[in-house]
């Protein structure tokens, strides 16, 4: 699984950094190191939405730190778990 987060000004600005802050503790807190790839990328075009973020190739758009979270701890880490090792 790749997660892609947008480091764009706006979603900068949003709080996007305290995503990648996040997600670097939390990967390898969960095991998945060798499962999920985080990656950041420029402006998705999507400003306005809010904060902009891919899982695999689909984007989604969250409003802060705690939707994140959630949707890492109750979806993402199952998700991961199941897919092949990255490494392989
Ligand atoms: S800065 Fe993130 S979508 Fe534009």
């Amino acid at each position: 699984m790749e997660i892609t987060v947008c480091v764009g000004s706006s979603c900068h600005i949003k709080g996007s950094h305290n995503f990648i802050d996040y997600l670097q503790k939390a990967i390898p807190a969960y095991n998945l190191d060798e499962k999920i790839v985080l990656k950041a990328s420029f402006c998705m075009g999507k400003c306005s939405e809010g904060i902009n973020i891919k899982i695999d190739n689909e984007r989604m758009v969250l409003n802060n730190l705690e939707e994140l979270k959630d949707l890492f701890i109750n979806t993402l880490v199952d998700k991961a778990k199941k897919e092949k090792c990255i490494l392989s």
